[in-house]
This record gives structure tokens, sequence and C-alpha cells, in this order.
């Protein structure tokens, strides 16, 4: 199997057009000038090829449209590739609850197909990195943190389906000795963002002078990982990794962030006042207090660490919004406009 960064590989990435996948495109095409990279990506909401309009013309780069739930597309994509990372899902929790069939089909169907795929490879060997969730192990109380091995225990529907996905996994690893490894990140955070998720739809917003729907008391946890160190961390699974094993990736932000402490820096930052704030209840039901994560294994065995710190990779975040306004405003309309009027109109 490859593990020599010195070898060049062809990777088949799904979900490319979306905010994590296009952030790791660029940062594979930028780090390793030999690698080429199929993009994969059904070209959902979520998925867009702006994210990628400043190396769509480079040649070690080739997008193809098609559906992870369309195995013949996947396995014919997938010939002679080195490795898939698999990064295409529906990932929005509040979508999963208004509407989960979508998030059954590309989330557990779609891994099952990435896995047949990596299986008839046999002796070849692609290696397969599974891009999970933190989700998936659902709340956690101060001050633990979770790890692989803890108990599974996913809120909503999106965390249900990349938990069942990480279990179809880590079954193939041990009946089919596949080749794979997975990674269990926190919430990520910048440029490409689509503008559903907190950090993009209140930087928008703001912007825009519009209301900041902040959920049940802005009491929650998360922990915030700039999306590029996310892609490094991945990109050292990638090479480094040991078959069959988990990989939970976090900042660890120090101290830990509630979501109204993140609305009021990216308030204070753009030199917007508090009052845009709304508070709002009732729009995630299940709502997850606190995620809280052990990225002691990738640090030590893997000797990952973030580079970018909350305070520095939301200003950059901030002024990328700020730079590239047409981007999110195109993006705001459309679907985008229906489903948030119906979604927060409940509130
Ligand atoms: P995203 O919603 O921005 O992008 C998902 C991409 O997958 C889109 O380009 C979409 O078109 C594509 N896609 C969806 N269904 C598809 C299908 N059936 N076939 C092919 N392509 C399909 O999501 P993201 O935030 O970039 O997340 C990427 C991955 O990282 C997901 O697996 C998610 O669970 C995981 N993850 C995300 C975060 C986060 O904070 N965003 C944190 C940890 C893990
Ligand atoms: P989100 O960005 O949807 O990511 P995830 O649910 O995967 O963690 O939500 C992050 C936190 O922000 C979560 O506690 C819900 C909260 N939130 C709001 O308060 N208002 C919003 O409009 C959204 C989208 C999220």
């Amino acid at each position: 199997m490859r593990d020599d960064r010195t070898i060049s590989m062809k990777l088949l990435i799904t979900g490319g057009a979306g905010f994590i996948g296009s952030n790791f495109i660029r940062y594979i095409l930028k780090t390793y000038p030999e690698d080429r990279v199929i993009n994969f990506d059904k070209l959902t909401y979520a998925g867009n090829l702006e994210n990628l309009k400043d190396i769509e013309k480079d040649e070690r780069y080739r997008f193809i449209k098609g559906d992870v739930c369309d195995f013949a597309a996947l396995k014919q994509a997938a010939v002679g590739v080195d490795a898939i990372v698999h990064f295409a899902a529906e990932s929005h929790v509040d979508r999963s609850i208004h509407s989960s069939r979508e998030f059954l089909e590309t989330n557990i169907l779609g891994t099952q197909n990435v896995i047949d795929v990596v299986r008839e490879q046999g002796e070849r060997g692609i290696r397969f990195i599974h891009i999970g969730t933190d989700e998936v192990y659902g709340d956690i109380e101060s001050p633990k943190k979770s790890k692989y091995g803890d108990p599974v225990i996913p809120s909503s529907p999106y965390s249900a389906s990349k938990a069942a996905a990480d279990l179809l996994v880590m079954a193939a690893v041990r009946t089919f000795n596949l080749p794979a490894m997975i990674t269990h990140c926190t919430n990520n955070y910048g440029p490409y963002q689509f503008p559903e998720k907190i950090v993009p739809l209140f930087i928008s917003n703001a912007i825009e002078n519009k209301p900041l729907p902040l959920y049940d008391g802005g009491t929650q946890i998360r922990d915030w990982l700039y999306v590029e160190d996310h892609c490094r961390a991945v990109d050292l699974v990638l090479r480094k990794g040991k078959a069959g094993e988990v990989y939970d990736i976090a900042a660890e932000n120090d101290p830990e962030v509630t979501n109204r402490m993140l609305t009021e820096t990216i308030l204070n930052i753009l030199g917007k006042d508090k009052s845009l704030i709304q508070e709002v209840s009732g729009l995630r039901p299940g709502h997850d207090q606190r995620y809280a994560v052990d990225a002691s294994k990738i640090r030590t065995e893997l000797g990952w660490q973030p580079q970018i710190s909350l305070a520095e990779g939301l200003k950059q975040t901030i002024k990328w919004y700020q730079d590239n306004q047409a981007w999110w405003r195109r993006v705001k309309t459309g679907e985008y406009q229906a489903y948030y009027n119906n979604h927060y109109n409940k509130s």
C-alpha cells in the first residue's frame, strides 16, 4: 500500500465540490505537484464548482459529475486510483431533521458503494479514508472528551447515518481486511462553507444586517477547527495512517467556546451590534449540548497539530466572506432561500 510522501498519488475525492472537499483538493494540488485528483460529486445544493474555479483548468484535476449511490459510475471513476478520500455526504443536521431519506441513501448506501469499489481492487489495495464526524459520539459531559472506542450515541438522523457508515467501514476492515481508515473531526469553519452552518450564516447575515438566529440560549459547546488544519490531518492519515485505524481530530479549543461566545466574537470582529442576535428555540429538537474530542492519538502517532488559532482563523474567515460576497450572495438565493424561509420561520 502507498504510504510514501515522495511517491505521487492519483486520488479520487468524493464530495470534492463541497466545503471541506474543495479545500482538500486545493491543499493537495498546492502541496504535491505530482499528485492528480479526480473530483466525483453529485452537485447537490451543497456542491458548487465555483469553489474550485481557481484550479479547474489545472491539468492534474478532473471533475466527474456522479452520485456515490451509482455503483457503476463510482467504479468507473476509481479505475487506476491509489486512494479514495470519501467526503461526499448530506451534512446538515437541521436538514436531516426535516427529511432523513437522502441522508440514509448517500451517507449509508453511498459509503457501502465506496467500500465495495475498494474491495473489488483486491490485492492492489486502494487506500480508503472515510471522513466521519465527532457527532457520532453524541453529547459528552464536561470535562470529559470522546475518543474512538467510546459509546456511539448519535442524536440526529445526520449523525446516526454517519455512525452507520462508520460501522460498515469497520465491518469491512474486519471481514475483508479492507485498507480503510476513519477520521472523526470536530466542527470545521473557513472559506467556501455553505451558509447554512452557523459560522458562514452568522457572518453573512451580520454583513447584511440581518438577524443571527441563535438556538436554545447559545450555551452549546462545539470545538472549532480551521478547515486547512483538518485538510492537513486528513492528508497525514492518507499518507502515514495505519490501515484499520480510527483517528479523532480536534482543535481542542482552550477555553471551550459556547455558540454565544462564537457569535459575539463574529459580531465584534465585524464591528456589529449584539442586538443582531435573535434568540430562537425549537428549531433543533435533540440539540446536542457539548461535543469535545480527544485528539491525542493523531497528535502523538502522526505528529499532527492545528496551526491556526480560533481567533486567527475567524479573522481570516470573516475577511474571506467580506471579500467574496458574490459567492455567498449567489449561494443564498434559489433553493437555499426556500429552505431558509421554511426552516427559520418555524421559530
Ligand atoms: P458539504 O455539505 O459542504 O459538501 C458535501 C459534498 O458532497 C457536496 O459537494 C455535495 O454535492 C456532495 N454530495 C452529496 N451527496 C452526494 C452523492 N450522493 N454523491 C456524490 N456527491 C455527493 O459538506 P462538508 O461540510 O464539506 O463535509 C464533508 C464531509 O466531512 C462530510 O462527510 C461530513 O460528514 C464530514 N464532516 C464535516 C464537518 C463540518 O464541520 N463541516 C465536521 C466533521 C466531519
Ligand atoms: P451547525 O453549524 O449546524 O453545525 P453542527 O450542528 O454540525 O454542530 O451548528 C453548530 C451549532 O450552532 C449548533 O449548536 C447549533 C447552533 N446553530 C444556531 O444557534 N443557529 C443556527 O442558525 C445554526 C445553523 C446553528
